[in-house]
């Protein structure tokens, strides 16, 4: 794992865009795992900027709500609908969320895997942070050997994304359909990133605590490649971070960001 400390959150995002737009020059045929949430929505944006093509591309998103209909204004779908999928030249045909409204989920979820098999596993897999320590909807308790399944939220979760749902954690969807923990490391790359003071505990947990199914993200420390990139807001708790910064600057993967 390597962890990267940007100044500030614009930085951070900057640089994951950046990341993202290399690994689609390098390989224009890449499957991408998307994730959502609030600190992704600039990266986005920024991705977008860039102008690179997404026309070989296709992207598998990490999680969906169940109970709301797919064009709900709050679905996953939606939201990547409105932050990517309209603004670059991805083939929506070639886009794929978890089927959250699906009648049987379970066979939704075991088609969810067998697609993402099909067309040979996800490339680079991006990832945020929850509160209590997610990845996906992976909540306290998951397998880290977990596939796609659905998931109940903890009030923790439907606190933190109420505001997404007129500040009401109650209208917040009970359950959600995630790829499992185990499904995501089967990604040839993982980057996370989370900025802000909020995530500056479950970032140390998640990068130095124990490996605990408590703190689904606390897995990525299976990963052979792994970047974790945050903000000085977020690094705060981290015991490491001397070593972290001397990496950052000493590689020469990170030259072209270094002040
Ligand atoms: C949701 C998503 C997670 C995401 C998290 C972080 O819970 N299911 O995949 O990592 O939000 O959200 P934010 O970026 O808004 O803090």
């Amino acid at each position: 794992m390597e962890v990267i400390t940007r100044r500030d959150a614009d930085q951070a995002v900057e640089l994951v865009a950046r990341l993202l737009e290399m690994r689609i020059r390098a390989k224009p045929e890449s499957v991408l795992g998307l994730a959502t949430g609030r600190t992704m929505e600039k990266v986005y944006e920024q991705l977008a900027a860039t102008g690179v093509s997404f026309a070989k591309c296709s992207s598998f998103n990490l999680d969906e709500y169940i109970g709301i209909p797919t064009d709900d204004p709050n679905s996953y779908r939606t939201y990547m609908q409105e932050h990517l999928f309209s603004k670059v030249d991805i083939d929506v045909a070639n886009t794929f969320v978890p089927d959250g409204a699906a009648s049987d989920l379970k066979a939704a979820a075991r088609a969810y895997e067998d697609r993402i098999k099909a067309v040979g596993g996800i490339d680079v897999q991006l990832l945020g942070i929850g509160e209590a320590g997610h990845i996906g909807f992976n909540e306290p308790l998951s397998s880290l050997m977990s596939r796609t399944r659905d998931k109940a939220l903890t009030p923790t979760t439907r606190m933190q994304n109420a505001g997404m749902f007129g500040g009401d954690p109650e209208r917040v969807p009970k359950r959600a359909l995630t790829m499992g923990v185990g499904t995501i490391l089967d990604a040839r790359e993982l980057i996370l990133l989370a900025t802000g003071p909020a995530k500056a505990n479950i970032i140390a947990r998640a990068v130095e605590g124990p490996i605990t199914s408590m703190v689904s993200a606390s897995a990525i420390q299976l990963h052979p490649n792994c970047k974790v990139v945050v903000d000085e807001a977020a690094a705060a708790e981290l015991q490491g971070r001397a070593y972290y910064d001397f990496v950052f600057a000493n590689e020469p993967e990170w030259a072209e960001f270094r002040d």
